[in-house]
């Protein structure tokens, strides 16, 4: 299959939406940008649409997808809001919404059961990316969409991105340009609680826990996500993983080079002084956040950095940690599954 790409620009802006929607019309997939990372739509209501994704992505049955709405006012379509949480939710989505804050509500009888694998919930966001709002009110229904990345490697943040991974396999990618977090968004699940709600952290990421803790008590869950929990059937792939072998450590001196071997570096901000620029004489050094020396930068870039290290012929890549703070948690949790020795 040929894959073409249109880019989302002004002028044609209206192209890649009507071509985008047609084609979801028609019960097929596409790749299309979104604040985070690239996903790979289907028609949310239609399953045979929905088992293409599972298929292209090679992605177990068992791992459910995220439902996204062009307008709150569609919400109803997808899940139901309980009374003993309304309160919050709405506080929640005036906060984030459109954005990257993924929410795990009871799901109605209209989203097929191979979307949310068969649970009675269903994780819902409404994207803020203008590319992404314009084809979901064009395409009038709600819009499945995992990460357009093989399934346990690493997310797409470009069109070339999304190209390298399901080139051949889909029709379409719509380019939107770089993706503004480049990570994906955060997952929660909310429960009533006594005092104050309760939000439950499934997956860390844009919105932070500390921006989530003037809403309710944060829990942050160890077992976040379907995809993680240890019973379920298969062998599971690691996440976000390159080819080629990440090794993370708490301080360069755990670090032992093997003679002979080419390592490349993820530094954080590429400080020679931050000790593990100095450490070895890589082959490679990659800086995530080389302009700034701030996190939001490192966020934007972590997954376009993997992929260049990846494809740089190394035998291993060593990953320098970043303050496990704010964004930086949200980054961590990426590095901490793409490394083998964690
Ligand atoms: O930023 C994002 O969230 C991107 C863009 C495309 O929106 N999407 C994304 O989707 O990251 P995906 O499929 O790669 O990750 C969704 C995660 C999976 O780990 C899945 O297990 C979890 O959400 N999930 C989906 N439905 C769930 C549910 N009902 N309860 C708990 N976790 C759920
Ligand atoms: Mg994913």
């Amino acid at each position: 299959m040929e894959t073409r790409i249109i880019a989302a620009e002004d002028e044609n802006m209206k192209e890649a939406v009507a071509a985008a929607s047609e084609l979801l019309a028609q019960g097929e997939v596409v790749a299309v940008p979104t604040e985070t990372v690239y996903g790979l739509g289907a028609d949310a209501t239609n399953a045979a649409a929905v088992a293409k994704i599972f298929e292209i992505k090679e992605r177990p049955a068992f791992d459910p997808l995220i439902v996204h709405i062009a307008s709150v006012k569609d919400l109803d379509q997808v899940a139901t809001v309980p009374d003993d949480i309304d309160k919050v939710f709405q506080k929640l989505i005036s906060a984030f919404w459109p954005g990257p804050l993924t929410i795990v509500l009871p799901k109605v009888a209209s989203i097929p059961d191979l979307v949310t694998s068969g649970l009675d919930t269903v994780a819902v966001r409404q994207s803020g990316n203008r590319v992404f709002r314009g084809i979901g009110r064009g395409f009038g229904k709600p819009i499945a969409a995992p990460s357009a990345n093989r399934f346990g490697r690493i997310s797409p943040t470009s069109a070339t991105a999304v190209m390298k991974e399901l080139g051949g396999r889909i029709p379409l990618i719509i380019d939107g340009g770089a993706c503004r977090d480049g990570l994906e968004s955060t997952i929660i699940r909310i429960e009533p609680g006594e005092k104050r709600p309760i939000l439950h952290l499934l997956r860390p990421g844009p919105v932070t826990k500390k921006e989530l803790q003037n809403f309710g008590r944060v829990v942050v869950e160890r077992k976040r996500l379907i995809d993680e929990q240890p019973d379920v059937p298969g062998q599971l792939a690691s996440h976000y993983a390159p080819r080629t072998p990440l090794y993370l450590f708490d301080k360069p001196a755990d670090f032992r080079p093997e003679k002979g071997k080419r390592y490349g570096l993820m530094s954080h901000k590429g400080d020679p002084k931050a000790g593990y620029v100095g450490a070895h004489d890589w082959a490679v050094v990659e800086s995530l956040s080389p302009g700034s020396g701030k996190l939001p930068e490192a966020a934007v870039r972590l997954f376009h950095v993997l992929r260049t290290l990846d494809e740089a012929g190394l035998d291993a890549i060593v990953a320098e940690p970043v303050t496990d703070t704010g964004l930086g948690q949200a980054i961590m949790d990426r590095l901490r599954r793409a490394a083998v020795n964690r």
